[in-house]
């Protein structure tokens, strides 16, 4: 699948112009997609720790403003109204951020990530580590059993923000649940991005399928 993640990442390139604010991305597309960049003239902002090592060892100038021009991004899963899921990489809440902050979010992904619709998925919540226990109580009276994300040493994952990151299973109504856990205290946010998506860009095996919301 590396090839299809090369030319999608590729494909995301004619987005981007010298003199462009771009919000940079986690996880190996978005990796991708950055060493793409560096012959360009742009000024990035990192959605994660590891990006921004990366970014700098491409040597891409990095700014932290929400003014930004596009961002582009992998996602882990979305569906035909361009909801994502992510936070397969723990950097869900920064990835959030540089979309939210765009002017125009470009997803990149792979044909599998592709889903008609979202039925049965895990969500990633970022969760305080205070008092996380209760807060995982609250995930599970809103739908769904979530258990704590674990390092490869068996230690707690710890986000970028200093947070813990629960992955709540089986979540049958993806958004209903979304709504009810970004209420929750403790809760900072989950790996559901609503209405963010501008262009998600598919690659395929014939080629890049591009799906657009209204907007553009
Ligand atoms: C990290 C993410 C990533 O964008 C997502 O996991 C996709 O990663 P990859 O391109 O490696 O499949 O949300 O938090």
């Amino acid at each position: 699948m590396d090839w299809l993640k090369r030319k999608v990442a590729l494909e995301a390139l004619n987005w981007i112009e010298d003199g462009m604010t771009v919000g940079l991305g986690s996880g190996s597309t978005a990796e991708l997609f950055l060493h793409n960049l560096k012959d360009k003239n742009i000024q990035g902002v990192a959605s994660s720790k590891k990006t921004e090592k990366l970014a700098r060892s491409l040597g891409i100038p990095l700014v932290e403003t929400g003014k930004i021009d596009v961002t582009v991004d992998g996602t882990d899963v979305v569906d035909n109204s361009l909801t994502l899921i992510k936070g397969g990489g723990g950097s869900l809440v920064r990835e959030k951020l540089v979309a939210y902050h765009a002017d125009i979010y470009i997803v990149i992904g792979t044909k599998e990530k592709w889903k008609k619709t979202l039925h049965d998925e895990t969500v990633p919540v970022e969760v305080l580590p205070f008092l996380h226990e209760g807060t995982k109580e609250l995930l599970l009276s809103a739908g769904s059993y979530c258990s704590l994300r674990l390092d490869t040493n068996g230690y707690p994952f710890i986000s970028d923000n200093g947070n813990f990151i629960y992955d709540c299973t089986n979540v049958k109504e993806v958004r209903a649940f979304h709504e009810k856990a970004v209420r929750l205290p403790g809760v900072v946010n989950t790996g559901v991005f609503l209405n963010l998506a501008d262009v998600v860009l598919i690659g395929e095996d014939t080629g890049v399928r591009t799906e657009r919301r209204n907007k553009l």
